[in-house]
């Protein structure tokens, strides 16, 4: 996808489709669309006097060029989309990213692979901003996961391959936005994309191959783990989970340098669960091939490693992609078994599906050692978070406030939003273990919580945040820039954050 920023007014760049913001009780004559209204000839007056097009969220109104025939050469756009976006008090960047995945859906019931999106009329966003926002939702509306399946003979799908942002503003700026939103969107889509890949092509080797492959086309520093370095560096807890599985789990991690020499880097953790059938502790049939999504907070941190690097972020940072199956088989992790940990504590595995902590516990004690600035970690860890927060809100948890400050406000510019639950210590109590250290699980109660105390056991003294994701990083596809599917989340997010942190 090739995503641009031209400096050349709406009305007279000449594109097959262009998409422009309407918001709630504007006119034609408003600033932002006369010129246009002008150049197609009061069509847009009169798309507005019809009454069709009140700037309602759901209101779409396609008008069509004075010169839209075929070989008409003059200068503008040959169709113009106008899309409600709703109240201007209200528009912000998730509005924009919105809107942009509309103009592409757009092009693709139209059969048209280029798709122009005017910046005008979007309230007070400032010019990179909302710049990067049309970038980010455009590309991420294209993205779709072909790879295995033919295409459909009669009716070929079409897709966008280029996007132009044009409007007023600061021409620098607004280019700034553009590239940065088109890495930003490409780094998600990435993710995506090695979430899409099923078990039996992504396994723990596969998603080491891409980092390693993306890493070198980067000029990032790359080290794999496997099973043997992992057993002499005493990561027994995820070895314990790989235990039931032919494929070979592995430790990946990224490393960027980007700030000064010394400085303590930022850490991102990402479960890096290829196929989660819980081991011995068996889930049941129906729905398991989404399970198979268990790598998506791995899948974002590879991704979220990439865009850094293309960002060129000032800021040393570190990506730990701990990876496994979790199977069963004569050779798996019982109930019942004690394992060791990287950390020294002893678990006592009560249930093999709550495999994810104990495959981030290595992975975080192995971060904590790097003595991090701060360091954070994603998983599709509970469905406790899908019962407490449905779709729409990541599950934060952590031991620093002003780091869940930090994610929090991350959470909303991206449109990835978190909600905070207590990590209180009453809760730590439901995991004491007769026989161990603690023991992996702690009841029904308050599952995502529990499982956020677990974790909090292996960060030291690191300030750390947890991201819960097992509701948000896949799933039916409701927005304009999403597929049912995978939604790379929080790919965005955690390069937000780091890039906050720089400013
Ligand atoms: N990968 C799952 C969590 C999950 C559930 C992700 C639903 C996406 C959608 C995790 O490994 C798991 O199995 N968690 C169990 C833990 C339980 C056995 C304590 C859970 O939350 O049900
Ligand atoms: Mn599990
Ligand atoms: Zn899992």
């Amino acid at each position: 996808m090739q995503v641009r920023y031209v400096d050349t007014p709406p009305q007279s760049h000449t594109t097959k489709l262009l998409a422009c913001a309407v918001t709630q009780g504007s006119t034609a004559s408003i600033v932002e669309l006369a010129a246009l209204d002008d150049a197609l000839g009061g069509a847009i007056t009169r798309a507005f006097a019809s009454g069709d097009m009140k700037g309602r969220k759901s209101d779409e109104a396609l008008l069509y060029g004075a010169d839209a025939g075929a070989d008409a050469g003059g200068a503008g756009p040959r169709r113009v989309l106008l899309l409600g976006i709703g109240k201007a008090e209200e528009v912000d960047v998730e509005t924009v990213r919105r809107m942009a995945g509309r103009a592409v859906r757009a092009a693709e019931r139209l059969g048209v692979d280029h798709v122009s999106v005017s910046l005008d009329g979007l309230g007070k966003l400032g010019d990179e901003a909302r710049a990067q926002a049309a970038a980010e939702g455009a590309a991420l509306a294209a993205w779709r996961f072909r790879e295995l399946k033919k295409a459909d003979e009669e009716e070929p799908a079409t897709d966008v391959g280029s996007v132009d942002l044009v409007g007023a503003g600061d021409s620098d700026a607004l280019s700034a936005g553009a590239v940065a939103g088109a890495i930003l969107a490409r780094a998600e889509n990435f993710a995506r994309t090695l979430q899409s890949r099923p078990g039996n092509l992504a396994t723990p080797s596969h998603l080491a191959a891409e980092a390693e492959r993306m890493a070198g086309a980067m000029a990032l520093e790359v080290t794999v783990f496997d099973e043997a370095r992992m057993a002499a560096e005493g990561m027994h807890a995820i070895l314990a989970v790989s235990r039931g599985s032919e494929e070979e789990a592995r430790l990946i991690v990224l490393r960027y340098q980007g700030g000064k020499k010394d400085e303590a880097p930022l850490i991102l953790v990402g479960k890096g669960l290829t196929f989660d059938a819980g081991g011995i502790s068996i889930k049941p049939a129906a729905g398991m091939e989404s399970m198979k999504f268990d790598m998506s907070g791995g899948a974002a941190v590879i991704g979220a490693m990439q865009a850094i690097t293309e960002l060129g972020v000032k800021a040393n940072v570190v990506g730990i992609v701990p990876s496994s199956e979790n199977l069963p088989s004569g050779t798996a992790v019982k109930p019942g078994d004690v394992i060791q940990t990287l950390a020294g504590k002893t678990v006592e595995v009560i249930n093999t599906d709550a495999e994810g902590r104990l495959i981030l516990a290595d992975a975080l004690t192995y971060g904590a050692r790097m003595q991090p600035a701060a360091m954070v970690d994603c998983a599709t860890l509970t469905g406790g978070v899908v019962v407490a927060l449905g779709h729409h809100a990541i599950g934060l948890l952590g031991n620093d406030e002003e780091l869940l400050v930090e994610l929090l406000e991350a959470g909303e510019r991206t449109g990835q939003r978190c909600w905070q639950l207590p990590l209180w210590d009453e809760y730590r109590k439901q995991l004491d273990s007769t026989t161990a250290d603690l023991q992996n699980i702690g009841g029904r109660e308050a599952s995502s919580i529990t499982a956020a105390c677990f974790l909090a056991e292996f960060v030291g003294d690191a300030r750390w945040a947890h991201l819960d994701i097992a509701g948000t990083a896949y799933g039916d596809g409701g927005l304009p820039y999403q597929r049912k599917g995978a939604y790379g989340l929080p790919t965005r997010l955690l390069v937000e954050w780091v890039r906050s942190r720089t400013r």
